[in-house]
């Protein structure tokens, strides 16, 4: 497995609409293995393969164990134990992903993204949904989703189709953030 390197705003690689995967061969797995290994150094809870300027609908995640069973523990103890990594690890990697269907209840969650660090900002988006795709053992699987992972999965599937999570927010606020990240990642 090796450490690939995360391409952040302005790169316009972020903007293509990835290409569907037609083969689960060895080489997707291997992908797959780096951008997980790629996500955990970088301390991040999910990583699309645009982000790797791979042109490839994949996408990898790990928002802890517990995410499936919510109903044990309350929202504010589940993010206190997202940020201090006190979770079990629960790695999960999504061939071709498709969301097949949202709740109808929104929700609003600040969100970061490895392409464009060190900046956040809260997003509405459905706090549940029905996700399909093809997992590593070239199985088709149906997931149904809510809280964070429900967010990163809509976050990363963004990234396959070139839309950044500040793209949700008001046109002034991307502007900010932009116009800052922009002039923090070129200064060197
Ligand atoms: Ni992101």
């Amino acid at each position: 497995m090796s450490i690939m390197e995360i391409i952040k705003v302005p790169n316009p690689f972020l903007k293509i609409t990835a290409k569907l995967v037609v083969d689960v061969n060895k080489n997707i797995l291997t992908i797959l293995d780096d951008m997980l290994e790629t996500m955990y150094h970088a301390n991040g809870i999910g990583l699309a393969a645009t982000q790797i300027s791979i042109d490839k609908r994949l996408i990898v995640m790990d928002c802890g164990k517990n995410n499936f069973e919510p109903k044990d523990i309350s929202e504010e103890e589940y993010n206190e134990k997202i940020k201090s990594k006190k979770l079990e690890p629960f790695p999960i990697k999504m061939i071709n992903p498709e969301i097949i269907s949202f709740g109808k209840n929104i929700e609003e969650r600040e969100e970061g993204c490895l392409s464009i660090p060190g900046y956040n900002a809260n997003v509405k988006r459905p706090s549940s949904l029905k996700v399909s795709y093809i997992d590593e053992n070239k199985k088709s699987v149906t997931l149904e989703a809510n809280g964070l992972l429900a967010t990163c999965i809509q976050h990363e599937i963004d990234h396959l189709n070139g839309i950044l999570f500040i793209d949700h927010i008001s046109k002034l606020k991307k502007e900010i953030i932009l116009k800052k990240a922009i002039k923090e990642y070129t200064k060197n």
